[in-house]
C-alpha cells in the first residue's frame, strides 16, 4: 500500500477563497484552523486567504475581525510572531449580491498574481441553494477553468436534501466542474478517530480474520449527544436525525467499518472501496419498516441534573413528527457480511454523549455461567480507544469466569489535537480528496435513507417520546433480530446492561 501523507512543502502555492467568511463556520472553525496550521508550519509559505463577503469592509477592519475570531478561540493567547505571519496572508473582497459585475471584480482582484497565487481553492460556506449559482458565476468569468493552475471547490454539508436534489445539485456543479474539482464535506472524515478505523482494521493481522459473519454476531454504530437541537429548531425540523446524522456521518462510519481492503490508500482506492460497500447495503423494506427503523422525539427531562424542555416545546409546534432519535437495522449483501445486522443509531438528548463502533462476537464453544459474549469496541469520541472484552477465570477454588477488558487508548495525552476542519483544509490544498465524499457515496447514502424519510414524513401518528437524559426508548428494541441483542451503552466495563 502506498501512503499519501504530504508535508507543507508538497503543497502548491495557492489562494484560498472563502465565501461566507464572516459566517459561524469560518469564525469558529476555518480561521482558527488555518491559523493553527500556519503556527505548526503546515501552510505553504505563499498561501493567501481571500475572504469574500457581502459587506464592504476595509482590510484593516477585516484583519481586526480575524484577530477577534482567534481571541475568542484561543483564550490562553497565541504566539505574536505566528499571528503577524498569519494576518499578513489575509485579504478581503466585497461581493454585494446586488452588483451584476461582482464576479468580474472578484476576477480582477484575484488576477493580481503579485499577491494571489493562481491555484485557487474556493470554500463555499454559503446556503446550500447558493452552491451551484456561485460556481456558475465563477465559471462565467473563467475562474473555474483549469489549464496551468488548479481550481477546486469545497461544498459544505448537506449535499442535497434527498437523492433528487443531490442529483440536481451535482448536475448544476458538473456543468462547470469535473468530479476531481469537487470536494464535498463530511466533517467526520476529517476526524483522526474515523481515519483510524481503516488503519486499525487493516494494519493488524489479528483483526481481519475475525471481521466477518463467521465470528461477528452484529455491529452497532452509535452516535448519541446530550445536547438538544438548541437554536437550530427550524433547520432541524426540516431535516431530522436521519438526514442530519445517519445519511452522512453514521453511514460513513459504517462504510469504514465494513469496507473491503482498498487496493491502495490513494483517494480513488479508498473511495472506491467505500462506494462499493455503501452500494451493497440492502434497501430498507418500506412495507416492513417497523422491524427495520425506529424513531422518537425527546420530551422534557433532566440532563446533568438540569431540567430541559422537550423538542416539541422548543419548536413550538406539537404536531411535528420529525425525529430526534433514529435507529436503523441494515444488512450488507456481500459474502463478508451476509446475515450480520448492523444497528445504527443517533439521538439528541440521550443519557450519554458517545460515538463508537461496538461489535459483538458469536457465542464461544464453551459456555460457563451464561458467560457474556466478546465485544470489541472502537471509541471515536469523547474517548479514542479500542477495547476488547474477554472471559477469564475468576481466581479461586471454583470454576467460574468473568468479563475483563483490554483497554488501549488510541490517543495519548501528548498527542496533537487536530480539528477535523484543519485536516480537511490541509487535504484540500494537497489535492487529496480521499476524506471528501465522492458523488457516488452521497448518492448511495440518499438512496438508502430517502424511502424511510418519506415514509416517516407521511405518517403523522404522534412519535414515540423519550425523556431527555434517558437511555434508548424501550420500544426501539423492536428492530433487533434476536432476543438476546440489546443496545450497548458506555464503553466502560459493565456498561452493557440489557435495558
Ligand atoms: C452536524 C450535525 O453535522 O454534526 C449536528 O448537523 C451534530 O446536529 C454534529 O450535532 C455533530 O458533530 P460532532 O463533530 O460534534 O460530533
Amino acid at each position: 500500500m502506498t501512503q499519501t501523507l504530504a508535508a507543507s512543502n508538497d503543497i502548491d502555492p495557492c489562494t484560498l477563497v472563502l465565501f461566507g467568511a464572516s459566517g459561524n463556520l469560518a469564525r469558529v472553525k476555518l480561521y482558527p484552523g488555518l491559523f493553527r496550521l500556519d503556527s505548526i508550519g503546515r501552510l505553504p509559505a505563499d498561501l493567501k486567504i481571500l475572504a469574500v463577503g457581502r459587506q464592504e469592509v476595509t482590510l484593516e477592519a477585516w484583519r481586526a475581525d480575524i484577530k477577534s475570531m482567534l481571541d475568542a478561540k484561543f483564550k490562553k493567547g497565541y504566539d505574536a510572531a505566528a499571528f503577524e505571519r498569519f494576518i499578513a496572508r489575509n485579504y478581503y473582497h466585497a461581493n454585494p449580491p446586488t452588483d451584476p459585475d461582482a464576479f468580474i471584480k472578484l476576477k480582477n482582484t484575484l488576477s493580481n498574481d503579485a499577491i494571489f497565487p493562481q491555484n485557487l481553492a474556493y470554500f463555499l460556506s454559503v446556503r446550500p441553494v447558493d452552491f451551484a449559482p456561485v460556481v456558475e458565476s465563477l465559471a462565467k468569468v473563467g475562474l473555474t477553468q483549469e489549464d496551468k493552475f488548479w481550481r477546486r471547490v469545497v461544498v459544505e454539508k448537506p449535499f442535497g436534501t434527498d437523492l433528487a436534489s443531490a442529483k440536481e445539485l451535482q448536475s448544476g456543479l458538473t456543468k462547470n466542474l469535473k468530479e476531481s474539482q469537487i470536494y464535498r464535506i463530511d466533517h467526520y472524515l476529517g476526524k483522526s478517530a474515523l481515519q483510524n478505523i481503516l488503519l486499525q482494521r487493516f494494519t493488524n493481522t489479528i483483526l481481519e480474520p475475525i471481521w466477518n459473519n463467521q465470528y461477528i454476531d452484529h455491529v452497532q454504530i452509535t452516535n448519541t449527544e446530550m445536547l438538544g437541537v438548541g437554536d437550530r429548531t427550524q433547520f432541524y425540523d426540516s431535516t431530522g436525525a436521519l438526514r442530519d446524522m445517519i445519511q452522512s456521518h453514521i453511514l460513513q462510519t459504517l462504510a469504514l467499518t465494513a469496507m473491503e481492503l482498498p487496493k491502495d490508500l490513494t483517494p480513488d482506492g479508498v473511495r472506491d472501496a467505500k462506494i462499493k460497500v455503501l452500494e451493497q447495503i440492502r434497501p430498507i423494506p418500506v412495507d416492513e419498516l417497523n422491524k427495520h427503523a425506529f424513531r422518537a422525539q425527546y420530551a422534557a427531562g433532566k440532563v446533568n441534573g438540569e431540567k430541559v424542555p422537550g423538542y416539541l416545546e422548543e419548536l413550538g409546534n406539537k404536531d411535528s413528527v420529525v425525529e430526534t432519535y433514529a435507529a436503523l437495522k441494515l444488512f450488507i449483501d456481500n459474502p463478508r457480511w451476509k446475515g450480520v445486522p448492523f444497528y445504527i443509531r443517533t439521538a439528541k438528548r440521550l443519557h450519554e454523549a458517545d460515538t463508537r463502533i461496538s461489535i459483538r462476537f458469536k457465542k464461544a464453544p464453551l459456555q460457563v455461567n451464561e458467560q457474556d459474549q466478546n465485544w470489541l469496541i472502537i471509541g471515536i469520541q469523547p474517548r479514542e480507544c479500542i477495547k476488547m472484552e474477554i472471559q477469564a477465570k475468576v481466581p479461586g477454588l471454583d470454576i467460574n469466569t468473568r468479563t475483563i477488558q483490554l483497554d488501549a487508548a488510541n490517543r495519548l495525552a501528548e498527542d496533537d489535537t487536530v480539528d477535523a476542519y484543519e485536516a480537511l483544509l490541509l487535504n484540500l490544498m494537497q489535492g487529496d480528496n480521499s476524506n471528501y465524499l465522492h458523488i457516488s457515496e452521497a448518492e448511495a447514502q440518499w438512496r438508502l435513507v430517502d424511502p424511510v424519510v418519506k415514509a416517516w414524513a407521511a405518517d403523522k401518528t404522534p412519535v414515540h417520546q423519550y425523556p431527555a437524559g434517558s437511555s434508548d426508548p424501550e420500544a426501539s428494541k423492536v428492530i433487533f433480530e434476536a432476543e438476546d441483542q440489546f443496545w450497548r451503552y458506555s464503553i466502560e466495563l459493565g456498561g452493557d446492561k440489557p435495558n
